[in-house]
């Protein structure tokens, strides 16, 4: 595994909208190799702290190294962002100051062929980002319902030939490896030259329902505006439109005044916006940025601050 530290994706951008500071408490929900941490331990340097999180026990051992110079001022957890009030709570830390959240697979995790989240290489079919995840890409291909599939395949990945290639996956079960799954798909939907690989939509799917990745963002965002100070900042990467969707509806929903509930819902309490929209569009990499990593393409940032 390559661990040399890179630039990670909106990197300038991101320390920009934590403001990190002399003493203040962060939070790296997804620490990845540690880029981000990094920026932030140097920018609240000498005695700002920061809780790194990763489920990802190879990524923490990495950051680790990587983030040794302020080995005294990190504490590192081998655990999922969903569980962020629960760390907080172990720290005794009260409010943090900053939450950043960048979201989905790291480069890392997609150049390790064994890993099985890319199509160009032949490896087991696994695809989970940590040991936490109860089941592989393989067990889901296999024991799903064709019905199941295309729903999945359709759902998240928003491919429009859910239905013919989960007929095919059926077909040539049992799937072990990528390779195999990669035919399946490429026999109903063969390559048209497009830019987009016919296998792409059917791996974004089975990358996100193994990992219930739409699901734990809904389940951290609630518990990081509970964990902000005021005027603290959680600032999220996604990377693609459905996660998106999820942080964008919930920075509208929150930035609201409910004075009036709706008479359907007469059971929600009146309440006070507790996040204001620090940008209303998202910011997305610059075209130098995108040149020097093309991964960083689909990159949507979104930072909201508490009230
Ligand atoms: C895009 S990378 C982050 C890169 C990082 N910002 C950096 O500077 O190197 C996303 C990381 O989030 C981790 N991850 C994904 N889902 C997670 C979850 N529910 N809880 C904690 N970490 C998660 C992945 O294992 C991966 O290492």
């Amino acid at each position: 595994m390559d661990d040399s530290p890179h630039q990670p994706v909106l990197y300038k951008e991101i320390i920009h909208a934590l403001q990190p500071h002399t003493g203040g408490r962060y939070v790296d929900g997804t620490l990845g190799a540690g880029g981000h941490a990094r920026g932030i331990m140097e920018a609240s340097a000498p005695d700002g702290q920061l809780l790194g999180l990763d489920v990802d026990p190879q990524a923490l051992a990495i950051a680790r190294r990587n983030l040794a110079p302020y080995e005294h001022r990190i504490h590192l957890a081998q655990a999922s962002y969903t569980s962020l009030s629960t760390q907080l709570a172990r720290l005794g830390w009260g409010a943090v100051d900053g939450i950043v959240l960048d979201l989905g697979a790291s480069s890392m995790q997609f150049d390790t062929p064994e890993r099985g989240f890319s199509f160009l290489h032949d490896a087991p079919l696994d695809m989970r980002f940590g040991p936490h995840a109860l089941q592989t890409a393989a067990d889901l291909v296999n024991k799903y319902s064709e019905r199941e599939l295309a729903d999945l395949i359709y759902q998240y990945g928003e491919e429009r030939e859910s239905r013919k290639i989960a007929r095919a996956i059926v077909r040539a079960r049992p799937i072990q490896t990528t390779r195999e799954l990669v035919a399946a798909i490429e026999a109903v939907s063969p390559r048209r030259g497009e830019r987009v690989h016919p296998a792409t939509r059917t791996f974004q799917a089975l990358r996100i329902a193994v990992n219930e990745e739409l699901t734990s963002i809904e389940e951290v965002l609630p518990q990081a505006v509970t964990a902000l100070k005021p005027g603290g900042r959680l600032a999220v990467i996604s990377f693609h439109s459905l996660e998106d969707r999820i942080v964008k509806d919930f920075f509208r929903e929150h930035s609201k005044d409910r004075v009036n509930p709706p008479y359907e819902q007469i059971y929600e309490e009146e309440r006070k916006a507790t996040l204001k929209e620090v940008n209303r569009k998202p910011i997305v990499p610059s075209d130098e940025e995108t040149q020097n990593n093309p991964r960083a393409r689909s990159a949507k940032l979104r930072i909201a601050e508490k009230t």
